[in-house]
């Protein structure tokens, strides 16, 4: 064969087939200036909560001030300066360093104002308010799927907040990127979610548990690591099973039980399954509070044909149903789509509410509904978010489109019995 000829093929086979992985490199560089500041739920939000920020590797020390919320302008001298630790994540063509600091000793119900950083690179104050110790009414915001290109997401969640700006925190239920695995990180995409929420989620506390998408590995299907971005970029609660710090966990707000878990890691390990809903059972067995919302990425309940959570459903729903769980809150299926479920071997009568499930979506990443309908009302093609208000007895679910026009609300009445009753008033624009 001519010479030529040879190496020319080689080359060409070589670069077909030994080409190594590209890494992807982030459009987000860090520097010596806190960025990517959030604050985090703890398990006990009325005496401490987390923040969690990024620099560049300069920046060798963890610290962070914190002060009641006062008037002066002298606030840094009525503040407390509270040490971290940090982390280097290397990836994606850069090196960055996560900080993550926990204030704790709050007193319930006050209100804080902190800085992260030091010197010439603190950060502006921030506020926030901790929560009551006891039954209090409060709204929470909730964020289905952002996942992938944020230039539709961003007004969703600043609609979100210019609306209900005083939401005691914001849950987000998985696949808030698109991809992320060992080998592929996506910094990129962790930057355009940080920079959509930009100061929000500095003064909203995020609850957040990863989908399958932070897990996602083109390259190793079955391994499917945690993206590594996620633990060192928040610092939520560890109280869960072992094994899923920070991704499965609980926490009582005013009055309200919350079970966040990582349904994911349900679906690829039996064991993982297992313990899950053992730990879930107990949550619920001795729950002190009158309302309880569990959220998780995958639906018991699909609005897609081809889609289908047994692992999730077969494990969790006999708890939600025998414990009479009031709200569950799942993504994945890029639609919205609430209902309610009665107990198995229950029929539903008049506005008896069972469970409500609602499977919504924030980002422009949009399916078909297609599954055999279980909804009373659901929506294609639409970036939604929700506020949920509880107030003794009451339970007030509003969902709203990108506009800020109200796309779906009901109203859960607690009776004597501990069952709930469902009112939905007709859609109606509030604006
Ligand atoms: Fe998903
Ligand atoms: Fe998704």
């Amino acid at each position: 064969m001519n010479r030529f000829l040879t190496i020319f093929l080689s080359v060409l086979i070589l670069g077909t087939f030994r080409a190594p992985a590209q890494e992807r490199i982030t459009k987000y560089f860090p520097s010596a200036r806190p960025e990517r500041i959030v604050l985090n739920i703890t398990e006990s939000p009325a005496t401490s909560i987390a923040v969690t920020w990024r620099t560049d590797t300069t920046v060798s020390e963890t610290t962070a001030r914190i002060s009641p919320n006062l008037p002066t302008i002298f606030l840094a001298d009525s503040a407390r300066t509270v040490k971290g630790k940090w982390q280097d994540i290397s990836a994606d063509g850069v090196t960055a360093r996560f900080h993550s600091v926990i204030f704790s000793g709050l007193t319930p119900g006050a209100a804080y104002a902190y800085s992260v950083g030091s010197g010439a690179n603190a950060s502006e104050w921030f506020t926030f308010k901790a929560a009551e110790a006891v039954t209090s009414p409060f709204t929470f915001l909730w964020l289905g799927d952002s996942q992938g290109p944020v230039s539709l997401y961003s007004r969703v969640i600043r609609q979100a907040y210019r609306t209900t700006p005083d939401a005691s925190f914001m849950i987000f239920t998985g696949d808030l990127v698109d991809g992320g695995s060992s080998t592929m990180l996506h910094d990129d995409e962790w930057g355009e979610w940080y920079r959509a929420a930009g100061f929000i989620a500095s003064e909203v506390p995020v609850v957040a548990t990863p989908g399958n998408h932070e897990f996602y590995d083109p390259q190793a299907r079955q391994k499917r690591d945690l993206n590594k971005y996620w633990r060192p970029g928040f610092t939520l609660p560890a109280n869960g099973p072992a094994g899923l710090e920070e991704t499965t966990y609980s926490f009582d707000y005013q009055g309200v039980r919350f079970i966040i878990l990582s349904s994911d890691d349900m679906i690829r390990n039996e064991e993982i399954a297992s313990s899950t809903t053992k730990w879930v059972e107990g949550l619920l067995k001795n729950n002190p509070c009158r309302w309880t919302v569990m959220a998780f990425h995958h639906p018991f309940f699909s609005t897609s044909a081809r889609r289908d959570n047994k692992a999730v459903r077969e494990n969790l729903k006999p708890l939600v149903d025998k414990y009479g769980v009031d709200l569950v809150l799942n993504g994945h299926d890029h639609t919205y789509a609430r209902g309610t479920a009665m107990p198995e071997g229950m029929v539903r009568k008049g506005k008896a509410a069972g469970t409500v499930y609602v499977v919504s979506v924030s980002g422009p990443k949009q399916y078909q509904q297609d599954a055999n309908p279980w909804w009373d009302l659901g929506y294609t093609n639409t970036q939604l978010w929700q506020a949920i208000n509880i107030n003794g007895n009451t339970l007030t679910y509003r969902a709203y489109d990108a506009s800020g026009a109200v796309a779906d609300q009901f109203v859960l009445t607690k009776m004597k019995d501990g069952s709930n009753r469902i009112d939905t008033p007709s859609a109606v624009k509030n604006k």
